[in-house]
């Protein structure tokens, strides 16, 4: 239900159980009657992390209530999905999209596990990665986990799509679909594909499903429901019911090393999203030098793993310095720290602030072009993480 919805009277043979401040109804209850279990209700949220006793409400109905057996752990999530993906693929050749995220990864070393070489990783260097990005993916890959994988630097062509786009869902829609066509194209060469790899995780669902009856598309997710009919590809999402803890749980339990399952999640747009306004290489390369400085800082005090995301955004937005004996105009960048646990909601990361001092003088410093750095301290709600 939408906020501002509320539950005005109970039907017969309903009781409430609990009330809250903004809900007369906050919790409800049905005996058990002669054809039906009995009913439980709640009108708010008790699996969000700000509920308090949440979880042990969730566990009481699971356990006690539901009475189900707490049997799953993650080596039992890994044999049964890989069991479960040599009987979908059989024989057949997969495919699987890399972005160099935590997601895909997992996607991928899972699929890996259960099929072997009938899986081929693609990585599409779309121009908007991060520092070093391509050349960790590959070494990652080819070297530690003896993956098949077909790397492509299409960034040129990215880049010329993009040119005079301003629109974020635009941009997502360019570079989802050029994505789509070069990864198809490369998919092609190897023939004979039947599957294609997804590294959706449950949130991705969530949020790219409209909401009945006011259909807001909150943002345009391009690894999700962004594919072609015409790809004719059957999809393999092993990680669809979970979330990102548990994926980097089900990592681990792959023995992929921890700094990759560590990383902080990147949207699959990049840094494509995190320039407000047109995408040029201009912009680009600073921003892709300031993101690195931030990181490099935020891991140096030892801060990167409690942290959700630290990314910076470049804005189309010029402001006054001074530099020796010269004025400047020139870019500002905003960093934006934010703690979470699944993306839904984020609170923003208290940094010191001689650390945050630290970034912005090497940023300003090291990166031509910028001469002015803010920190983002919005939350979200309402707030989205990216500021595109
Ligand atoms: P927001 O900005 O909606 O982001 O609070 C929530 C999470 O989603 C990531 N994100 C994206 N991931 N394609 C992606 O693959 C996108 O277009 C996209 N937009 C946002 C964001 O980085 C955060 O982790």
């Amino acid at each position: 239900m939408s906020h501002g919805d509320r539950v005005l009277a109970l039907p017969p043979g309903m009781r409430r159980i609990a009330t809250s401040g903004g809900s007369p109804f906050a919790a409800v209850r049905a005996d058990a009657t002669a054809d039906r279990a009995p009913i439980w209700g709640v009108q708010f949220h008790p699996e969000v992390v700000h509920t308090e006793g949440g979880r042990r409400m969730l566990e009481n109905f699971v356990l006690r209530i539901c009475r189900c057996e707490p049997a799953w752990t993650m080596s039992s999530f890994v044999d049964d999905a890989v069991a479960t993906i040599r009987k979908q693929v059989g024989s057949a050749r997969a495919v699987c999209g890399l972005s160099g995220g935590v997601d895909s990864s997992v996607a991928a070393a899972l699929v890996h596990r259960a099929i072997g070489d009938q899986l081929t990783c693609i990585f599409v260097d779309h121009g908007m990665m991060r520092k070093n990005e391509r050349a960790e993916v590959e070494a990652l890959f080819r070297e530690s986990l003896g993956i098949h994988l077909i790397s492509v630097d299409a960034s040129e062509r990215f880049l010329s799509a993009l040119a005079g786009v301003t629109d974020p869902e635009k941009k997502r829609k360019i570079i989802g679909n050029l994505f789509i066509e070069v990864f198809e194209a490369e998919a092609a060469k190897i023939g004979d594909v039947g599957f294609l790899v997804q590294g959706t995780l449950y949130p991705d669902v969530i949020e790219s499903v409209s909401v009945k009856g006011k259909s807001v598309t909150i943002k345009t997710h391009h690894n999700v429901g962004g594919l072609p009919e015409d790809m004719k590809l059957a999809l393999v999402e092993p990680l669809r019911e979970l979330f990102k803890d548990e994926v980097r749980a089900v990592g681990r339990e792959l023995g992929l090393p921890a700094r990759a399952l560590g990383r902080h999640p990147f949207p699959g747009p990049g840094l494509g999203i995190r320039i407000l306004g047109e995408v040029s290489r201009a912009r680009l390369e600073p921003l892709r030098e300031a993101d690195a400085i931030l990181i490099e800082e935020i891991r140096a005090a030892g801060l990167y793993d409690s942290i959700w995301q630290a990314l910076v955004v470049f804005l189309p937005v010029q402001s006054v310095g001074v530099m020796g004996d010269g004025r400047t105009y020139e870019n500002v960048v905003a960093l934006r720290c934010v703690t979470s646990t699944d993306a839904m909601t984020a609170d923003v990361a208290q940094i010191p602030y001689d650390v945050l001092g630290r970034i912005a003088r090497r940023i300003i410093n090291e990166v031509k072009g910028i001469n002015r750095v803010v920190y983002d301290i919005s939350s979200k709600p309402p707030a989205t993480i990216e500021w595109e």
